[in-house]
């Protein structure tokens, strides 16, 4: 108690004011965000946070708990508070928007205890939300470190509505997100996205997570969400030495659910481009000997139907030259995959090829034909062995032109076989700090490549894009893949969520635009539950700077019309805009080519559906546009009748209002160029 003292009268010689003897307090540079920071009558740290007067977060606990000393739990009273503010604006190698503003308040709290020891927290508020994490300086006695828990808290409003996935399922992050009262989560992962009964948006993630565990949210006591970070084999959560800093906490906050779209916090959060000139990084679409093995027709393995052949990777790579898609991946193309191929972590080869795939013949055709082999790892779950081969295997891609490799940790929930030096196998968690290691492993090691990296089943993002800008895309999500075999394959509602779930954490390989929805034939309930309109749309909707072109070749021949949009879509954006959504009902993005005019819009609805009037403000004032509109045609329904599309012109300018019409499960997908002569 006397620290604490003493410590509010330094403060209060500081400042010299009086409101801030009990707590210490950081506003957004436009006042409506306020973070504020006490220590309370136990003498434990605890913050709130309000916006607009609204308390989002209340009184809730920060800290952490070491296994070999005292935790940073209480005890402590801040010694020092320094406050400043950064406004900037920075640039995208690639990305959903080229200029970024990073445009914050910053408050770090210097905080230490009667033995000596320190802490800090560091507090950035921006317009559109908060990250803060702790910093812990170098000091007798944290030369080692394990941390045994994070008491960082989140209470929140009762009787919000949340839209969520559980923490701990065998499947990863791919899951159906639930709509619910808070009530009925027992633990979540992040980004978690909430509706305040005042009807304020917010959404809790992390960011920048390197060599640190990610944590999972449990509820503790009604309303109030814990971190768990993800623990080691051996429980202990994360092992490492003084100084070390935690990823950010972050919280977003907008009013309107399209707010949290448009929001940058994460990559404000992120350290700057630590790799140079990325002019290598080369976001595009690509095709892929892909859907026809989640069909079951081809097989990753050897044998009969083996889709990996040279004759078959000409045919796409033929396709791709015909359409201008700049990549194709190949998956099964390598030693290993016969048999249950998800237990064949020890067994894959990253360099030898399958005899009927003459791997140096194709890479040589693609490369006479303008399209690059996108590479594929497999790793069944298993990066011991891909790191004994890492640097061959990157090697081998390098010398055939391969600029991108799709990477695959498929392997359940807390199944990621680690061996140690022993030889003794443990098993581990995709989102615990071992794999976070992995996982930027893998990057590190293609960038030395001048290679870029799609990840599968990957920890989640928390956007180190910006710090490694070929960490180009993941998955992390239930993607297409879901609708060849999964029960139920993805409803409607799925693309009308995750754009305020998974994606606030940056971008998706869904891979859209399947043109063959009914593979099963009209009656089954394996579809794709979309109308075909719709598929164009995610391309807008579902961001990625590589777009996969999921389909096969002859499904495309089918829907000329519809496919030119795919041909057209850019993926690399000068701007973004999110311009009309609620939360799992619809969503619609307008976006700006990057080195072009052209706008592109794309909307979605879930099972309803409706009509948005859109105002086109974001058009370039005093221009005419032909708006190539491709949209669900009369009678349009997701599940009777998801073929009808409707592919029409119109001029427009910016003062329009565009009235959409969206099927049930149906979407809109529009081109805007200026017309000749502007
Ligand atoms: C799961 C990935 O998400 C999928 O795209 C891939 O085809 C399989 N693993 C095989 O690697
Ligand atoms: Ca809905």
């Amino acid at each position: 108690m006397d620290i604490f003292r003493s410590a509010t009268i330094i403060l209060f010689l500081l400042f010299g004011s009086e409101t801030l003897l009990a707590q210490a307090m950081v506003a957004s540079p436009d006042g409506r965000i306020v973070f504020a920071v006490q220590v309370n009558e136990r003498d434990e740290l605890r913050y709130s946070v309000t916006f607009d007067q609204e308390q989002v977060i209340r009184d809730s606990a920060l800290g952490l708990r070491f296994r070999d000393q005292a935790g940073f739990d209480s005890g402590f009273a801040i010694l020092e508070v320094s406050m400043g503010s950064r406004d900037e604006q920075w640039e995208q190698p690639w990305g959903e928007r080229r200029l970024v503003r990073d445009h914050h308040k910053q408050m770090l709290l210097t905080l230490g205890d009667a033995d000596g020891r320190r802490f800090a927290l560091r507090i950035r508020v921006f317009n559109d939300g908060i990250g803060f994490r702790y910093e812990v300086p170098a000091q007798d006695g944290f030369e080692t470190v394990n941390i045994v828990d994070e008491l960082t808290e989140f209470h929140l409003p009762a009787e919000s509505t949340a839209w969520w996935i559980a923490g701990n399922d065998y499947n990863r992050y791919e899951l159906l997100y639930r709509t619910t009262g808070l009530a009925d989560i027992e633990t979540a992962h992040t980004p978690l996205t909430l509706r305040t009964p005042a009807g304020t948006h917010l959404s809790i993630h992390e960011a920048a997570l390197v060599d640190y565990s990610a944590f999972t949210l449990v509820q503790r006591r009604d309303n109030i969400f814990k971190t768990r970070l993800r623990p080691w084999s051996d429980g202990i959560r994360v092992k490492t030495s003084a100084p070390f800093k935690t990823p950010w906490r972050t919280i977003q906050l907008s009013q309107q659910a399209t707010g949290l779209l448009n929001s940058n916090l994460i990559l404000n959060l992120n350290e700057p481009n630590a790799l140079g000139d990325v002019d290598w990084v080369e976001p595009g679409k690509y095709i892929g000997i892909w859907w026809a093995m989640h069909l079951k027709t081809h097989t990753w393995g050897s044998g009969p139907n083996h889709g990996a052949t040279t004759a078959e990777t000409k045919r796409y790579i033929d396709f791709a030259a015909e359409h201008g898609f700049d990549g194709v991946l190949v998956e099964g193309w390598n030693i290993g995959w016969d048999g249950e191929w998800f237990y064949n972590g020890d067994l894959f080869s990253f360099t030898k090829p399958y005899p009927d795939f003459e791997i140096d013949a194709v890479a040589a055709y693609g490369r006479e034909k303008g399209v690059r082999l996108v590479g594929h790892h497999e790793t069944s779950g298993n990066p011991v062995n891909y790191a004994a081969q890492m640097q061959d295997a990157f090697d081998l891609y390098q010398s055939l032109g391969v600029r991108q490799v799709k990477t695959g940790y498929v392997a359940d929930a807390g199944h990621i076989k680690r061996v140690d030096e022993n030889g003794v196998a443990h098993y581990e968690w995709h989102d615990g700090q071992y794999m976070a290691s992995e996982y930027l492993r893998s990057v590190k090691e293609a960038a030395r490549r001048k290679i870029s990296i799609n990840t599968h089943e990957p920890i989640k993002d928390t956007g180190l894009r910006r710090t490694y800008p070929n960490w180009i895309s993941r998955e992390g999500a239930r993607g297409q893949e879901f609708n060849a075999w999964g029960v139920p394959p993805n409803p409607p509602e799925h693309t009308a969520i995750l754009p305020y779930t998974r994606m606030l954490s940056g971008p998706m390989d869904f891979t859209p635009g399947i043109f063959n929805l009914t593979f099963e034939g009209a009656d089954s309930e394996q579809r794709v539950s979309t109308t075909l309109a719709k598929q164009l749309a995610l391309y807008v909707t579902l961001y990625s700077p590589i777009q996969m072109v999921a389909d096969l070749p002859e499904n495309y021949a089918k829907h000329p019309g519809a496919f030119q949009f795919i041909v057209d879509v850019p993926t690399d954006w000068e701007q973004s805009i999110a311009v009309a959504g609620e939360v799992g009902d619809y969503v619609a993005f307008a976006r700006l080519e990057r080195g072009g005019k052209d706008w592109y819009l794309g909307a979605t609805t879930d099972e309803q559906a409706r009509k948005l009037e859109i105002p086109l403000g974001f058009l370039e004032p005093d221009v005419r546009y032909i708006a190539q509109i491709y949209r669900d045609g009369p009678g349009a329904h997701w599940r009777s009748n998801p073929y009808a599309i409707t592919i029409e012109e119109q001029i427009l300018r910016q003062g329009d209002t565009l009235a959409l019409p969206l099927a049930a499960g149906g979407g809109a997908a529009i081109r805007f160029t200026p017309a000749a002569g502007q």
